[in-house]
């Protein structure tokens, strides 16, 4: 895998309100993508990327599945729901967060993006990430954490330390499917947000996560 390049960032040039046409207008080019011939031919819809264009935090994820194939939106289905859970756990809403994947097509049986998917799906990330400039990025996942960084360190080393994309901060911690999975690894996503919220000068609401 190769290392990945940090887009150029403007620091704060634009509004929120530029911001929000220039991620329309990137979802416009992302709708009629057919780069991956089998995801653009078996896709319900692309999943672009919701929530705040300004946002402090950006989270990454893997790829849609079937829920969100459906409803055209990250994080809707079963991880999603645990996702949501974390948020609030946070003391943030969905809406302050901006959400996407490292792709934007659902792979067919949610198999793992194949490294020329996430090199074709890469520009429309990148764009996503210039145009809401975050201050900190949270990959959830190996898939995730590898692909944004272009490294190959498993999630478990990873995890617990701040990586830089640009200007921003990188937290990489356990995808939530992981977590529906092996319930025991929560608390070392509570450990990784509260670490994220120390960070942002901001004090975790209770520790008891
Ligand atoms: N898993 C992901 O990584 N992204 C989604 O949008 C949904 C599930």
């Amino acid at each position: 895998m190769n290392a990945a390049t940090p887009p150029n960032t403007k620091l704060q040039t634009l509004s929120r309100e530029e911001r929000a046409a220039r991620l329309a207008e990137v979802a416009t080019c992302v709708a009629g993508c057919t780069r991956c011939e089998e995801l653009a031919s078996t896709r319900t819809q692309t999943v672009f990327g919701v929530g705040d264009p300004a946002a402090r935090i950006m989270f990454i994820g893997e790829a849609p599945g079937a829920d969100e194939d459906r409803q055209g939106e990250p994080f809707v289905g079963k991880a999603g729901q645990l996702l949501d859970r974390i948020i609030q756990a946070c003391g943030f809403q969905r809406e302050d967060i901006y959400i996407c994947n490292i792709l934007r097509c659902r792979p067919p049986g949610n198999r793992n993006p194949t490294p020329v998917e996430a090199a074709n799906c890469r520009e429309w990330l990148d764009q996503q990430i210039a145009t809401v400039d975050p201050e900190y990025i949270v990959c959830w996942g190996s898939v995730a954490a590898q692909n944004l960084l272009g490294v190959t360190t498993p999630i478990g080393r990873m995890r617990g330390t701040f990586q830089e994309f640009g200007r921003a901060k990188v937290l990489c911690t356990y995808h939530p499917s992981y977590l529906l999975r092996n319930p025991g690894a929560k608390k070392f996503v509570w450990d990784d947000m509260k670490q994220l919220l120390r960070e942002m000068g901001l004090e975790p609401e209770s520790t008891s996560k």
